[in-house]
């Protein structure tokens, strides 16, 4: 394998916002490192970019030794080369906190943070050996404002988005840099049943294609500003002025939403 190549680590990448990150990146002529645990989806993506341009293998982000034995094989193709670790792979079982069963709160845990964690701690060789490389993390509008209905998930996306704030300071010691994107409602397999419906037609709340978020890692990758947190949509920025200036105005729009929700979807009597 040519090291002159540059190269991406995608994880969840059989699906969403990976499969659209891993098709640009390849389509721009990039090796592509693609990492899941949908088995059928990662072999339908190598068929359509080519084994030559991948390095794929079924990964659960939350096993640690299987992780690290995928980043070696990685390092193997790409003479350890890593421009862009995209740390997206996620779930985002939905429920009332309480009601859940805790080994699904522990499962998003392991997944959305540990897993996250897991990935940069062994990439962190690769990533300062290679100039101006980029640490990439899918945090989510939820990781600005908690989420009723997603509140360990809205932990973990406020956990990566601190982890990024940190990290883009401790790589910028060895000439690598860390930023996240928090996405607002993207048009993937993850969101819970009856919200793509409700849906607003614009705003910061309107469904956004997977391939807006793809643009914005290719965006990060070659800023030059330093920009940490990449909106999708850009406008969801303000979400971030809005909590900070007027959080209980925010909340009881949020809490009026979610109570409809809520009515919409409890079982109905004559059911
Ligand atoms: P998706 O469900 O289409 O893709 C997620 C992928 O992660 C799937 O292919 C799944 O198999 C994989 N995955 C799940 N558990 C895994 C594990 N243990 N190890 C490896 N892979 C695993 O959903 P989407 O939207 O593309 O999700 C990507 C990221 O975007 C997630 O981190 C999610 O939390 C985040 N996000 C999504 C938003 C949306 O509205 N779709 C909004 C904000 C953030």
């Amino acid at each position: 394998m040519n090291s002159e190549r540059k190269s991406i680590f995608i994880t969840g990448a059989a699906s969403g916002i990976g499969l659209a990150t891993a098709r640009l990146f390849a389509g721009k002529g990039w090796f592509v490192g693609i990492y899941d645990v949908n088995e059928q989806g990662l072999e339908a993506l190598v068929s359509e970019i080519g084994a030559e341009n991948c390095h794929s293998a079924i990964l659960d982000v939350s096993d640690r030794v299987a992780y690290q034995s995928v980043l070696k094989d990685f390092g193997k193709k790409t003479g350890s080369r890593l421009d862009v670790l995209f740390n997206n792979a996620g779930v985002g079982t939905a429920g009332l906190f309480g009601d859940m069963d805790f080994a699904d709160i522990e499962k998003i845990i392991q997944v959305n943070l540990i897993g996250v964690m897991i990935g940069i701690h062994g990439a962190y060789s690769m990533l300062k050996e290679t100039p101006n490389s980029l640490c990439f993390t899918t945090s989510s509008s939820s990781g600005i404002l908690g989420v009723a209905g997603l509140a360990a998930y809205s932990a973990t996306k406020h956990a990566v988005k601190g982890l990024t704030e940190a990290l883009s300071i401790e790589l910028a010691l060895f000439d690598s840099r860390a930023a996240d994107t928090l996405p607002g409602q993207i048009d993937t397999a993850i969101l819970p049943d009856g919200i793509k419906e409700h849906a607003p037609k614009e705003g910061m709340w309107r469904l956004v294609p997977a391939e807006a978020v793809a643009e914005v890692v290719w965006a990060s990758y070659h800023d030059k500003g330093g920009k940490l947190h990449w909106y999708v949509p850009d406008d969801l920025a303000e979400l971030e002025q809005i909590v900070t200036t007027d959080i209980e105005a925010e909340r009881n729009a949020k809490k009026k939403q979610f109570f409809s929700y809520v009515q919409r979807n409890l079982p109905n009597e004559s059911d």
